[in-house]
């Protein structure tokens, strides 16, 4: 079978038909995250990774602005024709732009400029969208892309807004207890206040996954980005997956067996940056001098939550810890052909919209002979390259810069994340980052 030359598919009549309540849910939904903070917290960029939230406001407005109303809207005026430098992310093809490092440094226009901004664009997309029928087909792509877009960037101001709020010595929580929708119950199930070592790994089950030729890649209608093209086919052998995600439970024992001490769990790069960086736990962990375990989570500072998925770790802790504990990372074929076996789906999970902001402990009842966790809750590091799938050809264009230029140096994670918007995961949905990074929604699942 020929997977190579499978289109996009047209867009239909129905499809264009929703586009308008979709747009608003999904512009809704960028500045309801941002409700929580004060104007002050939308201007920080504490880490070159983080951008701040303002900036997210104004870059997504720019992206409807440029890619579809300049194209596609005859005498389209833009709102502020200084806000293509300011806003501009990494297009080299739209031209010069404020350094990614100097984004905090924007403390101009205002916040309430952001939001004239939106509106203005919001009022000319809604304009817009009514004529899509009319319009070519490439319009329709493009709003479908720039609503991906979007929820990106929600999923990058989750976990952005975190790292700006728990960098800030008074360590404020995002949401308070009220406003979390987790059931008391789910965290009960964890809490720890002293170290513990009691937790057992074998509490997580092997699962059997079979060999075999496997098609690989975004194989039903609706979206996908382009780096999950094309489909093709990729020999797998028989190998096992653990049935849900490692644990702070889990990763606790990996610590307190010196795991962060000794170099012969770590890949070099990785060891190297444990001493320069001192790494001695995940990313939002500490200790109390009584020896309490805590985590900033969406509250602020918490106990640790034994039970809950571990979570903000490197590719590096990932595979020190998979590597400690007799396994492996899943290649992300492995994980594709698994999430299929399992019959996975994105319905239930802890998304974004499920409004946790972090990853949530599996059921005490959870049946051990299913595979769970597999979408939702942590991106899952896989251990292979970001890189262009058999016959993957970038688009010309800006839309060559959206993927495929990143294709080189970084990592593959599957499943979306507890700060992913489900509308926007799929099976097949491919994130990547540098080895080193930490501050997404980033844990494992072992595989062998
Ligand atoms: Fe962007």
């Amino acid at each position: 079978m020929n997977f190579a030359s499978l289109p996009y598919p047209p867009a239909a009549p129905a499809l264009q038909a929703a586009l308008p309540a979709h747009y608003q849910a999904v512009r809704a939904q960028s500045v309801a995250l941002v409700q929580p903070l004060l104007p002050e917290d939308t201007v920080v960029q504490p880490s070159l990774d983080v951008s701040p939230p303002k900036w997210h406001l104004a870059h997504t407005t720019w992206f409807w602005e440029t890619m579809l109303l300049q194209r596609f809207a005859p005498g389209y005026e833009v709102y502020d024709p200084q806000y293509a430098y300011l806003f501009n992310s990494y297009y080299n093809s739209l031209g010069s732009r404020v350094n990614r490092a100097d984004r905090g440094t924007l403390s101009r226009p205002p916040l309430a400029d952001v939001h004239r901004y939106r509106a203005y664009v919001d009022e000319h997309m809604a304009a817009l969208l009514a004529r899509l029928p009319e319009l070519p087909a490439a319009a329709t792509e493009l709003v479908e892309l720039g609503l991906h877009h979007e929820q990106q960037h929600q999923e990058l101001l989750a976990t952005d807004i975190k790292y700006i709020l728990s960098t800030n010595p008074l360590a404020p929580g995002y949401l308070s207890n009220e406003q979390l929708t987790v059931s008391s119950e789910q965290l009960a199930a964890g809490n720890c206040s002293l170290l513990t070592v009691n937790y057992s790994l074998s509490a997580a089950s092997w699962l059997a996954v079979p060999g075999g030729i496997y098609a690989i890649g975004h194989q039903q209608e609706g979206f996908s980005f382009d780096n999950e093209l094309p489909v093709h086919e990729v020999l797998v052998a028989p190998f096992e997956l653990q049935n849900r995600l490692v644990t702070n439970g889990d990763f606790l024992q990996f610590i307190e067996a010196g795991g962060y001490q000794q170099f012969q769990f770590w890949l070099g790069e990785g060891w190297d940056l444990v001493n320069q960086q001192g790494w001695k736990m995940p990313l939002y962990w500490s200790q109390t001098a009584e020896g309490q375990w805590q985590r900033y989570g969406p509250t602020g500072l918490a106990p640790l939550n034994l039970a809950a998925p571990a979570s903000h770790l490197s590719f590096y802790e990932a595979d020190a810890y998979a590597q400690w504990a007799g396994a492996r990372l899943p290649t992300e074929a492995e994980w594709e052909v698994a999430a299929r076996h399992f019959g996975a789906t994105p319905t239930g999970g802890n998304w974004l919209e499920s409004g946790h902001f972090d990853p949530l402990p599996l059921p005490a009842d959870a049946d051990p002979t299913q595979c769970h966790q597999l979408l939702g809750d942590c991106w899952e590091w896989t251990y292979s390259a970001y890189h262009p799938y058999p016959g993957y050809q970038r688009a010309a264009g800006p839309l060559g810069e959206y993927n495929g230029k990143f294709m080189v140096n970084q990592l593959v994670l599957r499943g979306g994340s507890c700060a992913t918007p489900e509308s926007h995961i799929r099976l097949t949905y491919r994130n990547f980052f540098h080895a080193d990074k930490r501050w997404q929604f980033t844990g494992l699942r072992l595989a062998r």
